[in-house]
């Protein structure tokens, strides 16, 4: 060990007095304090974090530390403090008519964005990611409904389903006038030349004017003499640019030939009433949903004549 200080004559700093070569000196350059002691600090609190918390393997677990912390247990209360809100919010919508829970502004975002995650698990593949529907499956954004759009029509859809197989399935369907030999195929031609004309489609103006009379005999008891349609029967408005099955003639002679009878399954087995009322808050949202029905009923084929509000 050196007795004395040896100085870099270049430098002018202290050396450790170690030489290479003959001439290549060590210079002594300590590690700055500050990290010295950052160094030691850093020690220190990992002994503390060994004590307090989980840190060390042992053969038949692990050291809990003094606050027996657990992420384990920490999501656990998460998770059941996010129940216990979920709890409070599906109690109040239990003991509510639907239409309520729509006029409470956090019980209804509560419900929609609910709804919209029980629609993604269990009527997306049928209807669709953004409810947009195909070929068969309604799209349930557009205010056309087969079996009516407001709170209610939607949540007894949802709950029995459609030709389902429930008691209280809606259970109406159209007969098969291929199928079952009701009208000959010259028929059926005509009178989905005439649907078609309806929605001013391009089609065989003489087969539509003769299908004309077939539609009065064998359809408008359902789709209505004006053919707009039967939400009580489930029957759709055929004036409209909407098509459950496609517009194009194959697709309505192959409906009237069978009558398609779509199948919706019942949900009241599956989802519990207040899963229920979420889903239906969240389709009634979507866009298409209707008001409630006011008291004076009958007047919906009347809609588009002014008439006198009662005073
Ligand atoms: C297996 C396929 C399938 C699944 C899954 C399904 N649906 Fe449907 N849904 C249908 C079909 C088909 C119809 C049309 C029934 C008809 O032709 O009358 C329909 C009709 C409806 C209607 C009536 C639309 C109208 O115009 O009146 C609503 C509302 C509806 N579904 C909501 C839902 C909801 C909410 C779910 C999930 C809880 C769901 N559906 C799951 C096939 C399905
Ligand atoms: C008993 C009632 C009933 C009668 C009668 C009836 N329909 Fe229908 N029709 C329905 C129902 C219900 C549907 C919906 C079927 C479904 O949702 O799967 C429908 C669907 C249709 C569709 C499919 C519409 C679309 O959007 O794709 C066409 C086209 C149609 N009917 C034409 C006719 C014609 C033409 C006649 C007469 C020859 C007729 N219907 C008679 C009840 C009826």
């Amino acid at each position: 060990m050196a007795s004395h200080k040896r100085i870099d004559e270049v430098t002018g700093a202290e050396t450790t007095g170690h030489v290479w070569d003959g001439d290549l000196t060590e210079l002594n350059k300590p590690l700055p304090r500050w990290w010295l002691y950052t160094f030691y600090a850093c020690i220190v609190w990992a002994f503390g974090y060994w004590i307090v918390y989980p840190a060390w393997p042992t053969f038949n677990g692990y050291t809990k530390g003094w606050f027996g912390y657990s992420q384990r247990d920490q999501v656990a209360k998460d998770a059941a403090a996010a129940k216990a809100a979920q709890d409070k919010y599906r109690t109040a919508i239990a003991a509510m008519p639907i239409a309520e829970v729509k006029k409470n502004p956090e019980l209804f975002e509560f419900a929609r964005d609910g709804g919209a995650a029980i629609f993604g698990d269990n009527c997306a593949p049928c209807h669709g990611r953004g409810a947009q529907g195909a070929v068969g499956y309604p799209n349930l954004n557009d205010d056309d409904w087969l079996w009516g759009g407001d709170l209610e029509s939607i949540e007894t859809t949802i709950t029995h389903g459609a030709r389902s197989g429930d008691p209280k399935t809606h259970d109406t369907a159209m007969p098969r006038f291929g199928l079952d030999k009701i009208l000959e195929p010259a028929q059926i031609n005509d009178v989905a030349n005439y649907v078609r004309s309806l929605s001013h489609l391009d089609v065989d103006a003489a087969a539509a004017s003769r299908g004309s009379a077939i539609f009065a005999d064998n359809c408008a008891a359902c789709h209505g003499a004006d053919a707009k349609g039967n939400t009580e029967i489930g029957a759709p408005n055929l004036t409209d640019a909407i098509w459950l099955y496609g517009n194009s003639q194959q697709a309505v002679v192959h409906s009237i030939e069978t009558g398609r009878g779509g199948m919706m399954p019942a949900w009241g087995g599956r989802l519990d009433p207040v899963s229920i009322k979420m889903v239906t808050l969240y389709v009634h949202s979507l866009g298409g949903g209707k008001p409630e029905p006011k008291k004076e009923e009958g007047e919906s084929e009347h809609k588009d004549e002014p008439h006198e509000a009662p005073k």
